[in-house]
């Protein structure tokens, strides 16, 4: 009996190691927790190697399970310990590999998203800017066609058939219409003076921003541009109220406390009588500096509007009178902005616009600040 559990006992001996050996080389081969996942099954899982052996525990004589006992178990916790060690070092192994792929430099620049990417023309942020001024001293905002009629860009306005300021105007003219009327790109805001005043009762105090075409081409004139147009009709307007409304506008939008200024004799047929307006700038150095210097700059045509206006459009000028102006903006893009040629604002170089353009996120307004 004796010499048969011993025989039995060294058997289980050989088994166990044999076990051991060939889980320890196995687990040491796992190269993936996969595979590793797998050598455990095969050893301790229910149906594993060990599993099955220690099952056997149950069926031995209680001094058999006394060698016995201690052998397994410590078979099966060195296994389960070696496993252990295994999954950590693959873990980690798992995680260096992560980190390396997923790594990120985190001192790149950002690239900026398409929002902050795209840029808003001078142009448009200034006629933005110029609503953001005239809209707080309570000015509507107009609207008009740029292909006009004759009438409303000139024979309203005080330019009749053969009036010389129509060759003052290079217009633009298209082919002659069967009816005989020759439409034309307008040369001016001023019609919109002309469709609002027809349009809409009185008083009018509006500004109208758009497009005028004129044929000319140089440093300071495009064959397109842009003007705002203001006007103001009521009962008792008069050159103060001009002059007040112009230095309002001048001071907020070139954003100093004083701009001095300078009205100069003019002739418009609209307007009676009409002026230029010149700002005080100094123009000694590359840039302009507005408010300061010895120089003077023009920047807009005004007056008082002509009473042949006024009843070309269905008002009563001896009840109702008012002022007008139209603005340059393409010049006061340049003066605040610094672009020194007028023909690059609409070459559409992306170049150009990425220097001179503003983000789409500067919204101006008087509260905010028109430029920051
Ligand atoms: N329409 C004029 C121009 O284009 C400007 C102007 C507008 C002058 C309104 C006086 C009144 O030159």
């Amino acid at each position: 009996m004796a010499g048969r559990d011993e025989t039995k006992m060294s058997d289980l001996h050989t088994d166990a190691q044999t076990l051991e050996d060939h889980f320890t080389a196995a687990i040491a081969d796992a190269e993936t927790l996969d595979a590793l996942e797998q050598v455990r099954v095969a050893a301790l899982g229910k149906k594993g190697r060990i599993s099955q052996l220690m099952k056997g525990l149950g069926t031995m004589s209680p001094a058999e399970r006394q060698q016995a006992g201690p052998l397994l178990n410590g078979l099966k916790t060195r296994i389960a310990d070696a496993i252990a060690d295994r999954q950590a070092l693959l873990h980690a192994a798992a995680l260096t590999v992560r980190l390396e792929q997923e790594r990120v430099d985190v001192t790149l620049p950002v690239a900026p998203p398409p929002v902050e990417q795209g840029r808003v023309h001078p142009n448009s942020q200034v006629i933005d800017e110029v609503i953001a001024i005239f809209a707080d001293m309570g000015f509507d905002v107009k609207e008009g066609p740029d292909i006009e009629t004759d009438e409303h860009n000139f024979t309203a306005l005080n330019i009749p058939p053969e009036h010389p300021a129509r060759q003052m105007h290079d217009t633009f003219y298209f082919h002659q219409r069967a009816d005989g009327s020759r439409p034309l790109l307008r040369t001016h805001t001023s019609p919109v003076q002309v469709r609002t005043m027809r349009s809409e009762p009185p008083p009018h105090r509006f500004i109208a921003p758009g497009r005028a075409f004129r044929c000319d081409s140089d440093q300071t004139h495009t064959p397109m541009f842009h003007q705002v147009e203001g006007m103001v009709i009521d009962e008792t307007t008069h050159m103060g109220h001009l002059r007040w409304t112009l230095e309002e506008f001048a001071r907020a939008y070139f954003e100093v406390e004083t701009v001095e200024m300078r009205l100069r004799p003019s002739y418009f047929p609209f307007t009676e009588p009409s002026m230029e307006v010149d700002i005080r700038c100094d123009r000694t150095g590359k840039d302009v500096r507005i408010g300061q210097g010895d120089d003077w700059l023009e920047i807009l045509g005004c007056g008082m509007v002509n009473p042949n206006v006024l009843a070309a459009s269905g008002l009563d000028p001896d009840i109702y009178q008012g002022f007008a102006f139209g603005i340059g903006i393409d010049r006061l893009a340049m003066l605040k902005y610094g672009a020194p040629d007028l023909r690059a604002f609409f070459d559409g170089d992306l170049r150009w616009l990425t220097h001179y353009g503003f983000s789409a996120l500067d919204v101006p307004s008087l509260y905010g600040g028109l430029s920051r």
